[in-house]
């Protein structure tokens, strides 16, 4: 028999440690920014990508439907309209990207402002893939906590300081101001521009990243804070992944040309899939308006359903706000329940959960805490799914002690 061929000796120096296999979904999956696949909007999509394809197909023959290595110009305007209405952002077709999923635009602002041993803000709870995306770059996070408006500005004030102090000017300042990941606040209008001061006064750039901000309850949104800067100190970042479909992979960015033109130096794939920017761009016109109140109302009502089991199943154990919108419930169990650990439990029962500690630079503050994603599983598997948790941390971690209702109904 032939030995394999080994590639070991020829891996290039500092890889990430190889990636595990795919073994399919959980059972019950709490876990990533899934969305609901009953919302997704199939007929409207379909009928959309006859239309543009008949008419506009043969412009595929050509890299970047010769619309230019920012995307397809009819996506880009669709977005400047919406941007306008809905986050006060007043933007042209030149100041924006389209780029493959807003994982791109995290690593083409990363790579244009970030090297190795730098130092960027961060709020203490965040997005795993930008905290992971950060180690990975050798850069320091650093967290600051959160309230329940978002980004505190007071610990903001102390973090620039003291990092100054130190003589670090920190690269940006990230992020999630509308329906935070995971924690659900909308930082208010007022923070908002307390964090421009605050930018302009340390000359440190805000990165937003803004892509939850169209599945708000009651679709009450301050402006984006790149629409209230004087100064064009801001680089802003979205996503069509929450509003239609992330496995879509379009999402964009809008940034002033000193840095856009950087990042399109850096940006080498010869453009973001050109189908999915032509469907949605058909799409969207016409339906993006009615699509998403018809989406968040569902999302609200899976909301209320995971609130009502984990109310039902683990009582005074488990701690929530109700978020302001989102996919997202961001939970604190008891402080003897090791998140890291009743993840590896439950997803033995076949329940997925994402551990608090992923999800923070404060490992003890979140070490209690879970993300739980209320998106994606059907209401019957939220609340079967919410059972089989609290089983498992029952067994594992003696809590809930009993299950919370049978508990009021004997003390009533
Ligand atoms: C805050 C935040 N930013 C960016 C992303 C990446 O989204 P996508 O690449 O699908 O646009 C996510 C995904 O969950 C997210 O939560």
């Amino acid at each position: 028999m032939t030995a394999a061929f080994d590639f070991a000796p020829l891996l290039a120096a500092d890889l990430p440690p190889p990636a595990a296999k795919w073994t399919g979904l959980a059972k019950f999956s709490f876990i990533g920014g899934n969305n609901d696949p009953e919302q997704v909007p199939l007929d409207g999509l379909i009928g959309a990508m006859s239309a543009v394809l008949g008419r506009e197909g043969k412009n595929l023959a050509t890299y970047n439907l010769a619309h230019g290595p920012q995307g397809y110009l009819p996506l880009r305007e669709f977005l400047c309209a919406k941007l306008k209405r809905d986050a006060g952002i007043k933007a042209t077709s030149d100041d924006l990207m389209i780029v493959s999923g807003s994982l791109q635009a995290l690593d083409l602002v990363n790579h244009t402002l970030l090297s190795r041993g730098d130092t960027v803000i961060v709020e203490q709870e965040t997005y795993q893939g930008s905290l992971n995306r950060l180690t990975r770059l050798g850069v320091k996070a650093v967290g600051v906590p959160l309230d329940g408006d978002g980004m505190r500005m007071d610990a903001l004030a102390a973090a620039l300081a003291d990092l100054r102090s130190r003589g670090i000017r920190p690269k940006y300042i990230y992020t999630i101001p509308t329906v935070q990941n995971p924690t659900g606040s909308i930082m208010p209008e007022a923070h908002r521009l307390e964090m421009l001061k605050l930018s302009q006064e340390y000359g440190v750039p805000i990165f937003e990243d803004d892509c939850y901000a169209d599945l708000i309850w009651d679709r009450k949104r301050p402006p984006a804070i790149y629409a209230m800067a004087k100064n064009g100190g801001v680089i802003h970042i979205g996503s069509f992944s929450k509003s239609i479909a992330p496995a879509l992979r379009v999402g964009f960015i809008v940034a002033p040309w000193e840095m856009m033109s950087r990042m399109l130096a850096l940006k080498t794939d010869a453009g973001s899939g050109a189908l999915e920017q032509m469907v949605l761009a058909e799409y969207c016109s016409p339906h993006f308006a009615t699509h998403v109140p018809k989406l968040t109302k569902g999302l609200r009502a899976k909301l209320d359903t995971l609130m009502e089991a984990l109310n039902e199943q683990f009582g005074t154990s488990a701690e929530f706000e109700a978020p302001k919108g989102g996919i997202f419930l961001w939970v604190k169990l008891p402080d003897n329940v090791d998140t890291l650990k009743l993840y590896q439990a439950a997803l033995a029962a076949g329940v997925a959960i994402n551990p608090g500690p992923e999800w923070s630079t404060n490992k003890a503050h979140s070490g209690c805490r879970l993300r739980l994603c209320f998106a994606s599983p059907s209401a019957t598997q939220i609340r079967e799914g919410v059972a089989v948790l609290a089983d498992v941390c029952r067994k594992e971690f003696g809590v809930p002690v009993r299950i919370a209702n049978v508990e009021r109904a004997s003390r009533a």
